[in-house]
């Protein structure tokens, strides 16, 4: 046995992993289902590193010192079963399985479980930054156990992201664990991009701006406590014009929003924990409803002729810069409120599951790499670090003087998108969430009384413990249903 650590499954981000592993000194052994793409890395990378390249899974196990850790990066779903059960035959106690793709956290948690039996360690690892990241350093989320990160630890947070001299990877927890943090990292994802969407949306149709004029200012927020990865490369695409048609670029993509799966299941484990991540729930619905191509146009249809009642003037000059920077600072409340919730998901899916989650070291590890990295990520770490048991990011120091400074911006830019009708489905549901939070009072007290007028579910007082139930149709007089 040659190799440290192998690769099986070398389309793009196993290949860059790989290369990532050879660059940081490891020597990787290599296999790919077809021997045509292990071959073409060692010709065009064999001198980045110790590459040991094997034609069938046999030798390619037999290539890898013990305990092995076996980086398993094909298709979510079957195709990772079918290469689990081609490989478990051949490794022996105490190996690692590691599977770096975006695999469902409870069938991390299922196949964790099955390969415990075999004596093997199962390891799901959220890797995040796409093919650059895997690349040059991706954030790493792995999960499993103990024994599993001491062999892979040094290794992945070799290859990892660095910001201020601290990799961006951890353990994160016990089995599902890092599967279950990677998918709310992309849950977020999808509210920060939808949120992105909009203020792009709100600039355009609110100020009359071209996309190259907005991509200045994206840009130019970029230099401010927005700044992060998604803002940088919003200005890039938006500053880019189509060479065939030499029109902005954005105006010539198909405005239908696509999706794999991941923030889905963001928006259906927080159902299933009750935790309202409205914000990313929004988002996943708006591409749903961008791609209801049918729909859309027989809804545009059926009321072209009605007068939509809007007040669609572009403004203009001082009124046009103040709601810039209305935007702006609608946007920066807005993620404040979404990655809270995020957060929230992840000590409830901790609670849950009984991982021990740290939530400021997935602040910590989100800081580079990954697809979310921001500056913001550095006042989440500090936030957790001074009070772990935060109630809501919300509640921090920092974030509460952030949101309330804010705050009239937020709710002017809420307002200006209805005045405009512009959807602003995440702007709007983000202020909704936060105003929700803050109310003395909620008319979810009506909903009590109305669940209990019309099938008897009770209600708790508010001024003595207990259940009741009041006789309503009967002399209205209340019992208690304790
Ligand atoms: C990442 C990304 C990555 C993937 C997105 C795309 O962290 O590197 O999140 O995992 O590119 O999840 O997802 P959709 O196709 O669902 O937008």
């Amino acid at each position: 046995a040659t190799a440290r650590i192998g690769v099986t499954g070398l389309a793009v981000m196993g290949r860059n992993l790989a290369r990532n592993l050879a660059r940081h000194g490891w020597s990787v052994a290599l296999h790919n289902r077809t021997y045509e793409r292990t071959r073409s890395l060692v010709d065009e990378h064999g001198d980045e590193g110790t590459f040991v390249p094997s034609e069938s899974m046999a030798d390619f196990v037999a290539s890898i010192e013990r305990p092995r850790s076996v980086i398993v990066m094909v298709k979510a779903g079957e195709p990772t079963d079918a290469v689990i059960d081609e490989l478990v035959p051949l490794l022996d106690e105490g190996d690692v399985i590691v599977d770096c793709g975006n695999a469902h956290f409870l069938d991390t948690r299922r196949r964790e479980a099955a390969l415990r039996e075999h004596g093997l360690h199962f390891v799901g690892s959220g890797v995040s930054g796409g093919e650059e990241g895997a690349l040059h350093g991706p954030s790493i989320m792995p999960g499993g156990s103990d024994h599993a990160y001491e062999t892979l630890g040094p290794m992945f947070e070799s290859i990892a992201a660095e910001v201020d001299g601290t990799p961006c990877c951890t353990h994160v927890g016990a089995d599902g664990a890092g599967h279950f943090v990677k998918m709310v990292h992309n849950g977020i994802e999808y509210a920060d991009m939808q949120l992105i969407a909009e203020a792009y949306d709100l600039l355009r149709h609110g100020t009359g701006a071209d996309p190259a004029r907005i991509a200045e200012i994206f840009s130019d927020w970029n230099g401010g406590e927005l700044e992060s990865y998604l803002i940088e490369i919003t200005a890039d695409v938006l500053g880019h014009t189509d060479a065939e048609t030499g029109r902005p670029f954005v105006d010539v993509v198909l405005d239908q929003a696509e999706q794999k799966g991941t923030g889905r299941w963001t928006v259906q484990n927080a159902l299933e924990l009750g935790v309202p991540v409205t914000a990313i729930a929004e988002a996943t619905f708006a591409r749903s409803l961008s791609g209801h191509a049918d729909q859309r146009e027989a809804v545009r249809a059926a009321y072209a002729q009605v007068d939509p009642a809007v007040d669609s003037a572009p403004l203009a000059g001082e009124e046009a810069d103040r709601f810039v920077e209305d935007v702006r600072r609608a946007l920066y409340a807005s993620k404040v409120l979404a990655y809270a919730q995020g957060f929230d998901q992840i000590r409830a899916g901790s609670d849950e599951y009984g991982w021990g989650i740290d939530l400021g070291s997935m602040a910590t590890i989100w800081r580079g790499g990954c697809i979310i990295r921001a500056r913001f990520l550095d006042r989440i770490r500090e936030a957790y670090d001074s009070d772990p048991d935060l109630t809501s990011l919300l509640v921090a120091p920092f974030f509460r003087d952030a949101v309330a400074d804010g705050l009239p911006s937020w709710r002017r830019v809420v307002a200006t998108a209805a005045r405009l009708g512009v959807p602003a489905p995440a702007f709007s549901t983000s202020l909704a969430s936060f105003d929700a939070l803050r109310a003395e009072r909620l008319p979810a007290a009506l909903i009590q009384g109305l669940r209990d007028d019309f099938g008897a579910h009770t209600y708790r007082r508010v001024d003595k413990p207990g259940t009741f139930h009041t006789l309503w149709a009967g002399d209205r007089s209340e019992e208690s249903r304790d």
